[in-house]
């Protein structure tokens, strides 16, 4: 039954597959050293200063609420009760049948409180994706919006739930499987005590204790580089895509079982939205 599971959320993302453009490509282009040397110094400047452009995000966010009626969307303490609710997830929800994370549960309520259809949310959630400078997506806003609600509230994902635990399970699966045209698994990357770096950045470890808490507690992170901030489902997507695993569908179950297993892990982090990073 687990063995099924496992396999049918990638199969559920291969099939449909091909909706993303390889747009997605562009932003991991080589940077000039000059191009790299002013990122790196407009960074440093917005890290002395106490800056984060990501901030202006919370604003888009709170009159995108309104626009789609998400005044209505219960994020699992009640329609509306959006302080600390972030924080809770994912979680079982009722209504729907299903474990969710906060994307997922987003584009849910989009679906249901502003009649959009699945194909509609998965555009309005990839609006800014592969754009750099000058793209605010409402979707992004929304993200920040209510994760920044959640501000200084502990990640306490209930794994008592069996049915989170289930998908806690089926995320640290996914985490280690090796899969793809390179063997590639989360673990490549992000475990093992010794440190692995690409180019000037040191990757977060599951080992290390306490890092996948702080990696995922920063998110949604602004990237000074493009301009935007990243939530974390584009962040799986681009993780996914330099993996050559099957194509990642944002809201899928692979998703949640991700963010099931990395929030969890979490546990105790206190948020800190926006993250900000080069
Ligand atoms: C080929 C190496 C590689 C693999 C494999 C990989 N990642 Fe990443 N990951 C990165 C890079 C590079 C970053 C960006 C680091 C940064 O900007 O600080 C990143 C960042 C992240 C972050 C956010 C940390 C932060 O502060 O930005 C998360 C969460 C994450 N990865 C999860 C995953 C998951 C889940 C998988 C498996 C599905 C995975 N990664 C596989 C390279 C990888």
């Amino acid at each position: 039954m687990k063995k099924k599971l496992f396999f049918s959320i990638f199969t559920a993302g291969a099939l449909a597959g091909g909706l993303l453009s390889t747009k997605a490509i562009a932003q991991t282009e080589e940077l000039s050293p000059e191009e790299e040397i002013r990122l790196v110094q407009e960074f440093n400047r917005m890290l002395a200063e106490g800056i984060n452009p990501g901030e202006v995000w919370y604003e888009v966010g709170k009159d995108a609420i309104k626009k789609y009626n998400l005044d209505k969307c219960d994020l699992g303490l009640g329609p509306g009760v959006f302080k600390g609710a972030a924080a809770q997830l994912p979680r079982y929800f009722a209504d729907a049948g299903k474990v969710m994370d906060l994307e997922t549960r987003v584009g849910w309520c989009l679906q249901k409180h502003a009649g959009m259809t699945q194909d509609q949310v998965l555009k309005f959630v990839r609006q800014c994706w592969g754009k750099t400078g000058n793209c605010v997506s409402e979707y992004d806003g929304i993200i920040m919006y209510l994760t920044m609600e959640s501000n200084g509230h502990k990640i306490n994902v209930n794994l008592k739930d069996p049915r989170v635990k289930k998908m806690y399970d089926l995320g640290k699966q996914v985490y280690y499987a090796r899969i793809g045209p390179w063997d590639f698994n989360c673990a490549t990357c992000h475990a093992g005590k010794q440190e692995v770096r690409i180019r000037a950045t040191r990757l977060w470890s599951a080992d290390r204790p306490g890092e996948a808490g702080n990696a995922v507690a920063i998110f949604p992170k602004y990237l000074v580089r493009w301009g935007l901030p990243m939530t974390m489902h584009y962040r799986y997507a681009e993780c996914i895509r330099q993996m050559r695993w099957p194509e990642f569908i944002p809201h899928s179950d692979l998703a949640v079982a991700l963010s099931t297993y990395l929030y969890a892990t979490g546990n105790g982090t206190e948020i800190k939205a926006p993250g900000i990073g080069r």
